[in-house]
């Protein structure tokens, strides 16, 4: 469980939100919405103290990350996979190195083991074929897929997905979204999804945090979205319901 308490981030005289609390629950997929700017990649960031806030608390499991020491923020941050919006793929190396790279990175494993677990995972993203392939010669699709066959790779309790269908045509946009529940059921795994795209929300979330002007402006379960009484949340589900992905 991730309780985020009394959360507050600026930059200089920018303030980004303040006072952000909810909780996102063991097992559930949660989807952060919210306009372009309003500060979702922010707030992600805070999860694993990758930003630290002006106040407040995001209590791990009962602990606070901001007040870990360098190695218990190390281990902390292990629990985590991120799909990052962009990918930060290595253009350079193959599909199998850049998936490769964490087991490498934090973990002894053996030539053999690495072999192994990095099949395992692009297996499960369906890129199974890809691994020798540089992955600069990818579709936008495979190169999600690439980034979260890395981020599964060290069995994270914890999947951060910033933007993962923005820029993707429907149909491959659909698929990333089938995997995102997948990861979710057969991983076992908690997920925070950030999104502008409602086909996609409703496809995968269980809450959402709406975040609108300067701070958590709704926060419920994704099927109560549509009944609720905010204003500007059913005028920004109405917006993205025209906008084109
Ligand atoms: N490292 C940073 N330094 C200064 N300002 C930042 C930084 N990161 C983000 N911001 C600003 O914080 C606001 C929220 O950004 P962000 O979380 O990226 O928005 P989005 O909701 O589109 O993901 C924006 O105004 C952005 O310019
Ligand atoms: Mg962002």
């Amino acid at each position: 469980m991730i309780e985020i308490k009394n959360l507050t981030k600026s930059f200089g005289n920018l303030l980004v939100w303040e006072d952000v609390n909810f909780t996102i629950e063991d097992g559930e997929t949660t989807a952060v919405i919210g306009r372009s700017g309003c500060g979702k990649s922010v707030l992600l960031k805070h999860l694993n103290a990758l930003l630290y806030p002006d106040a407040g608390e995001v209590l791990i499991d009962g602990e606070n990350v901001f007040d870990l020491s360098y190695t218990a923020l190390r281990k902390v941050r292990q629990r985590f996979g991120i799909l990052f919006q962009g990918g930060a793929l290595f253009d350079s190396i193959s599909t199998f190195e850049n998936v490769a790279f964490p087991l490498r990175y934090f973990t002894e494993q053996t030539e053999e083991e690495i072999e192994h677990n990095v099949h395992e995972a692009l297996s499960m993203v369906n890129l199974e074929n890809a691994a020798e392939k540089s992955t600069s010669e990818l579709s936008g699709g495979m190169r999600k897929r690439v980034g979260l066959a890395r981020a599964i790779i060290l069995q994270p309790d914890y999947l951060l997905y910033d933007e993962p269908t923005s820029g993707l045509d429907p149909k491959t946009s659909d698929e990333i979204n089938e995997l995102i529940v997948t990861m979710g059921d057969n991983l076992d795994i908690t997920s925070v999804v950030i999104t502008h795209d409602m086909h996609s929300v409703l496809e995968v979330s269980d809450k959402v945090a709406f975040l609108d002007d300067q701070k958590l402006s709704w926060f419920g379960n994704t099927k109560d979205m549509k009944h609720s009484e905010n204003q500007n949340l059913l005028d920004f589900i109405k917006a993205s319901e025209y906008q084109i992905n």
